[in-house]
């Protein structure tokens, strides 16, 4: 036996990691929902966030965690408990997760922090075998951000059209704070004072109002630019549901008639999962919309916690063009493998699965909100554990207003899009029940009567 299997197996080792996860479970158990902050904390907590603004530059929210928490539970550092239902921006399986904590202890162990391009542990192949199997594709490159996912995909499309020099990406489009990424991101504040490095052009998104005329109008556009720009587009860049653009769904007919001219032009078709990964109610959002024998490369980020490029054969890149110092932490890896262990369950997908339970149950009770409050909660959207409503018009400042109200009442949210802007939710999909949701809901009704009564924060 290898001397790391026979170290982490032995007895001592064992019993030590199940110490830890018996206690582990003991401390959980006071945790019993959210709680407000402990006046104890108040003079160290307060100190400690003056200490990150000043030396980071702004906090959005003064949010510190104290490293503990339970499912959808974190407790932060002024003794508050928070239901965290926004995951980091969709990061977060759960907090505390008993099998995660058991995978980093195992990671802890492992003789180096971080793994690389160069030099890479077992886990690492553990990992890259799951993202190529489950995905159906034949390449998969690590890498520590979603951004980077992004990056080595463009990079690996403009190789394979070399010399194009352009790309095509959706209105409304998110991507990264690279150069290239805010580039193509298209909203002006995210690229104030940037140089454009990308020519990018821009489809119209889908509009489920009008099916069959935006279907139209967004292939018409895309035959124009075709015809106006031969052979000069490396891509184009799908978001299939735009999350920080406000969580607008497409449709499979939408992206079938785009990805048949794009075929025809021998355009690869690039779909950005870095925020659908694992959130709807199929792993890869490519499959829900049954896109998997149309797509050429795939970025992944967040959930995975490990971002990835996923690419066909024929992208194959000459050497030189992809490789950076990390792929990952082993920690990351090791809780990528049991995230996609877990989700590969079945447990959590189909119309049946979890993700969808979680979606309609939280749905109907935004609904009865609504019903309750029909001027102020409206247009609800997203798919699987992405869900997005309306408050009031969708004005930037009122949403902002209110996150920050429920925020304060013990529960995270985030917001997305402009004009209107949508109070957004990302669950923690490894942990939320309808408990969690009830909790949630009384907690979004709180502070919405807080904010009609006028309160600022
Ligand atoms: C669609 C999409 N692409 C790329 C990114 C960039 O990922 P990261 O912030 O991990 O670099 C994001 C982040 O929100 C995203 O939503």
């Amino acid at each position: 036996m290898l001397l790391f299997d026979q170290f982490f197996n032995d007895n001592d080792v064992q019993d030590a990691i199940d110490i830890i996860l018996k206690r582990l479970e003991f401390y959980q158990h006071n945790i019993e929902g959210v709680k407000p902050a402990n006046k104890d904390f108040e003079t160290d907590f307060s100190n400690l966030i003056k200490l990150i603004e000043s030396v980071r530059g702004s906090l959005f929210y003064p949010y510190l965690s104290s490293g503990f928490g339970k499912g959808p539970y974190v407790e932060c550092a002024d003794g508050s408990v928070k239901l965290d239902f926004i995951s980091g921006i969709g990061v977060h399986w759960a907090h505390s997760d008993p099998a995660i904590i058991k995978a980093s202890l195992k990671a802890a162990v492992h003789d180096s922090v971080m793994q690389g391009n160069l030099q890479q542990h077992r886990g690492s192949v553990d990992l890259y075998q799951r993202l190529r199997e489950m995905s159906g594709l034949d390449h998969v490159f690590l890498t520590s951000s979603g951004v980077m996912g992004v990056e080595n995909a463009l990079k690996l499309c403009f190789q394979y059209k070399s010399p194009a020099k352009r790309i095509l990406s959706f209105s409304n489009c998110f991507c990264g704070r690279t150069l290239a990424a805010a580039s193509i991101t298209d909203k002006p504040q995210y690229r104030e004072g940037l140089p454009v490095v990308l020519p990018v052009d821009y489809i119209p998104f889908y509009d489920p109002k009008n099916p069959k005329e935006s279907i139209q109008q967004s292939v018409d556009i895309l035959h124009r630019y075709i015809k106006r720009y031969p052979n000069d587009y490396a891509c184009m860049k799908f978001e299939l549901i735009q999350g920080e653009g406000g969580f607008n769904v497409g449709s499979k007919e939408f992206f079938k008639a785009l990805i048949s001219c794009l075929k025809e032009a021998d355009i690869p078709v690039y779909i950005d999962e870095t925020q659908t990964f694992g959130r709807t109610t199929e792993l890869f959002a490519f499959q829900l919309f049954d896109l998997q024998d149309d797509v050429d490369v795939v970025s992944i980020g967040k959930m995975s916690q490990v971002c990835a490029t996923l690419y066909r054969k024929h992208l194959k890149p000459k050497p030189g063009l992809i490789s950076q110092t990390f792929t990952s932490s082993t920690t990351a890896i090791e809780a990528a493998n049991i995230i996609l262990t877990k989700l590969a369950s079945n447990d959590y997908f189909g119309n049946d699965g979890k993700i969808a339970q979680l979606h309609t149950y939280f749905i109907n009770k935004l609904q009865d909100l609504a019903k309750k409050y029909p001027a102020d909660i409206s247009d609800f959207r997203g798919v699987g554990s992405m869900i997005a409503f309306k408050l009031f018009e969708g004005n930037y400042e009122e949403s902002l207003l209110f996150i920050k109200t429920c925020y304060k009442n013990g529960l995270i949210l985030f917001i997305a899009g402009n004009k209107p802007t949508y109070i957004r939710f990302l669950l923690p999909v490894g942990a939320t029940n309808c408990n969690h949701i009830d909790e949630a809901i009384a907690i979004i009704e709180q502070s919405l009567g807080i904010i009609k009564e006028g309160a600022s924060i």
